[in-house]
């Protein structure tokens, strides 16, 4: 029989308990032995679902790392994830970490530099690379359906507000201390999905993010940005609010639109190619109450081959500091009103404190960064 890998999963709130735990029971090459989070509640919780005796389950993430696991999942608020990735690169466990890699690029440089000289794998839950119209979207720019990328729209207009676990901290996402930022912060799939559909880097970013019905939130509940690519450019549009989800993709010889509607508990949608030998649709049906066959099983599996055969996991933690300098880009680039270049520099107050650096920067007054007082800002 083939040996199974040791996983153990440290913080156990809403993605551990309702993604991460039910697409792990369902793969072959891996087990979890244990389990930590300082929320008794979610670590009992976690433990049950699991059928983990007692003693597999740890207040504080350095008992678990003490009991031989191959991998951590990391599914704790991001700000929390430096300090415990510092502590399986001591111990020699790779690591599967939740997006966004973490709030400060400096940090996430820190933990991707230790993780190298471990020699350890480290890789990103970058899960909606494989939803399936993603997927295929993908795969029809790759076969060139639609020529070179020039414009893509990436919209989440219509994302519900997404509450912290009620028996940890609820309101976390939107705690600037806690999240560094909100909606663009929470969907840094959108960053991520550019580079992947355009097939290149970014190179800058100008946006704008507000608060329309949260005035005195900390974080912004809505941003739009435009991406800058070379030849082409992404909007990343995300709302706490009421509209569509979807994406377009328009290339130099044709274009791709997807519908989303949502019903029940799975998700209908549509992508129809456009070129020159006319439309053409394909439905896309995800079953989102099967855990075996959704994003997540995907990422684990993936990570699982990435150890094993000592290569590349599909998105690395290099993939998860990229995603998060263009949110801090786009939140530089809200407060001061200028187009922010990417990489960030590594000398940058952005760089080394995150989207609280913002404060180091030429805000523009009028700006709703400023109006609003996102992100920390006192008054300006
Ligand atoms: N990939 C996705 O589609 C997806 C979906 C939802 C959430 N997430 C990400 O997963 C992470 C967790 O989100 P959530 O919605 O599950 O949050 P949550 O509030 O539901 O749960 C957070 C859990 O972390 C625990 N925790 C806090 N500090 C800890 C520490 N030091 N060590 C171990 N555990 C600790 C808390 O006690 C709580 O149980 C976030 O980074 C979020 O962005 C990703």
């Amino acid at each position: 029989m083939k040996k199974k890998l040791r996983a153990g999963l440290i913080g156990c709130g809403n993605v551990a308990l309702n993604h991460h735990i039910p697409a792990l029971n369902c793969l072959d090459g891996v087990e979890v032995t244990g389990v930590a989070d300082p929320t008794a509640a979610n670590r009992e919780l976690a433990r049950l679902a699991l059928k983990l005796p007692d003693r597999a389950a740890h207040a504080d993430h350095r008992g678990l790392l003490k009991s031989s696991i191959n991998y951590a999942v990391l599914a704790a608020p991001p700000q929390f994830r430096p300090a415990i990735v510092a502590d399986c690169a001591r111990a020699g466990v790779h690591v599967l970490t939740e997006k966004p890699l973490c709030v400060v690029p400096a940090e996430g440089q820190v933990m991707i530099d230790r993780m190298q000289e471990a020699d350890l794998s480290f890789g990103m839950i970058h899960n909606w690379l494989f939803l399936p119209e993603y997927r295929l979207a993908h795969k029809l720019v790759l076969s060139g359906s639609i020529g070179t990328p020039r414009h893509i729209t990436l919209q989440q207009l219509g994302m519900r507000v997404n509450p912290g676990n009620a028996n940890y901290h609820r309101h976390w996402r939107h705690d600037f201390a806690h999240s560094g930022g909100g909606i663009l912060m929470d969907l840094v799939h959108l960053i991520y999905l550019a580079i992947h559909l355009m097939g290149r880097p970014i190179q800058a970013v100008s946006a704008t993010v507000d608060n329309f019905d949260r005035d005195g939130e900390q974080v912004e509940e809505f941003a739009t940005a435009q991406l800058h690519f070379d030849g082409g450019y992404v909007s990343a549009n995300a709302w706490w609010g009421q509209g569509p989800n979807g994406f377009e993709l328009s290339g130099t010889a044709g274009y791709i639109v997807h519908f989303q509607n949502t019903s029940g508990d799975s998700v209908l949608s549509q992508v129809t190619v456009v070129n020159s030998d006319g439309p053409r649709s394909y439905p896309v049906t995800t079953n989102k109450t099967d855990p075996c066959t959704g994003s997540f099983a995907t990422v684990h599996r993936d990570f699982i081959q990435a150890i094993l055969e000592n290569k590349e996991p599909v998105a690395p933690a290099t993939a998860g500091l990229t995603a998060l300098e263009g949110v801090i880009a786009a939140y530089a680039s809200a407060a001061t009103g200028q187009t922010v270049p990417l990489p960030l520099d590594r000398g940058s107050s952005l760089f080394k404190k995150g989207t609280a650096g913002i404060r180091d920067l030429p805000i523009r007054p009028d700006s709703p960064v400023s109006k609003r007082r996102l992100f920390g800002l006192k008054e300006c």
